[in-house]
């Protein structure tokens, strides 16, 4: 076999092993590295589960190469015929129970916290005056987007979710085009988002995310959804419970805000002409055709895998195809966005435009 398996296969196979476990260990991406309740479970499942797979790995492979040695021809003989077992009855009861009792070991644990992660009860409770107590966040994935509805507190943002640590936030998720699956390694999941049900799930961050790499943790779509799904990420960011409550009231007071299509900006009146219909710039409001853009200068990422810069976002708005294969934003043939050609001084207005939309301070 390995013969055959030439050299060059070996060494690109374990390159691609490497550029998958170099994930490993980063505490913005990593399943080993849980920032909340809900992953350090689920890592513990994972841990427990590995330990008895491996105790019956070794032990089977120990007797198996210990008969090996041991009852060799050349060692014991041409026409020795070794004590027969057949039908032994303790045999039987031995291998019977003990996959029984490891079985009962991994379940039990596995049922009790996968029953205790779906209890979604708390969404729907109340105070005195009637307002849900508990965080809802509506999840939407859509060809290749995310988008976060706060319906309690009434706003919606796009590619980055926000959260404050310290409490569970509950998630009801589903997608508006395809199956896709929402995923936050570091903290916990993943879930399908489907499009004929919502599907929920609660998660806990218990780490401001603004000391990790790129100030946030890493999300991802976890089922295959179309030729830019390795490209659906979104960020998240984890804010303080004081900070969280900072944001929202700084989204609320968006309420309103439009871009004019008369305006002196060039880049405002650009956007108000070309992207208004599809993309929001209020904070308030329901969903939108595509990711409302409020927030768009905070964010980390353009597209939500390009590094946040005017350059890369003036190539996207050029040509959206050549970095999301597939996505909304372009016709149907493919032959240009949906707006049109835009002029490059449309485009370079445009851009220091949309990096200006911000809430944070
Ligand atoms: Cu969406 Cu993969």
């Amino acid at each position: 076999m390995m013969k055959g398996l030439k050299k060059w296969r070996l060494f690109s196979l374990l390159a691609v092993m490497m550029v998958f476990l170099s994930g490993c260990g980063e505490d913005y991406l990593s399943t080993l590295k849980p920032s909340g309740e809900v992953g350090k479970q689920q890592l513990n499942l994972l841990l427990m589960t590995t330990i008895i797979m491996t105790i019956v790995v070794v032990v089977v492979s120990v007797i198996y190469l210990l008969a090996f040695v041991k009852y060799r021809r050349s060692k014991v003989g041409e026409n020795v015929i070794p004590k027969q077992v057949e039908g032994s009855h303790t045999l039987e009861v031995i291998w019977t129970v003990i996959p029984i009792i490891l079985l009962l070991i991994i379940s039990v644990p596995v049922v009790i916290t996968t029953y205790k992660f779906a209890d979604v009860a708390a969404m729907d409770e109340v105070d005195a005056e009637g307002n849900k107590t508990a965080l809802t966040v509506n999840v939407t994935a859509k060809l290749y987007w995310w988008e976060f509805e706060y319906p309690n507190q009434g706003i919606i943002t796009a590619q980055e979710l926000v959260v404050p640590t310290g409490e569970k936030v509950y998630f009801n998720l589903k997608a508006a085009d395809v199956k896709h699956s929402f995923w936050i390694p570091a903290v916990g999941g993943k879930m399908d988002t489907n499009v004929e049900n919502l599907n929920k799930f609660y998660l806990e961050f218990d780490k401001e995310s603004k000391d990790l790499k790129d100030g946030v943790f890493y999300g991802k779509c976890a089922e295959l959804c179309g030729p830019s799904h390795a490209l659906m990420d979104f960020k998240v960011k984890a804010l303080s419970p004081e900070a969280f409550d900072a944001w929202v009231a700084s989204m609320k007071a968006t309420e309103g805000q439009v871009a004019d299509k008369n305006a002196v900006d060039l880049g405002e009146k650009t956007f108000a002409n070309n992207c208004l219909s599809c993309h929001a710039v209020s904070g308030v409001g329901g969903p939108g055709v595509g990711p409302n853009l409020t927030a768009f200068g905070d964010r980390n990422r353009v597209a939500g895998f390009l590094e946040h810069n005017e350059e890369n976002l003036k190539a996207w708005i050029k040509n959206p195809a050549e970095f999301k294969p597939g996505n909304l934003m372009m016709k149907q043939d493919g032959s240009e966005p949906i707006y049109g050609q835009l002029t490059d001084e449309e485009i370079d207005a445009l851009a220091t435009y949309i990096m200006s939309l911000s809430v944070e301070k």
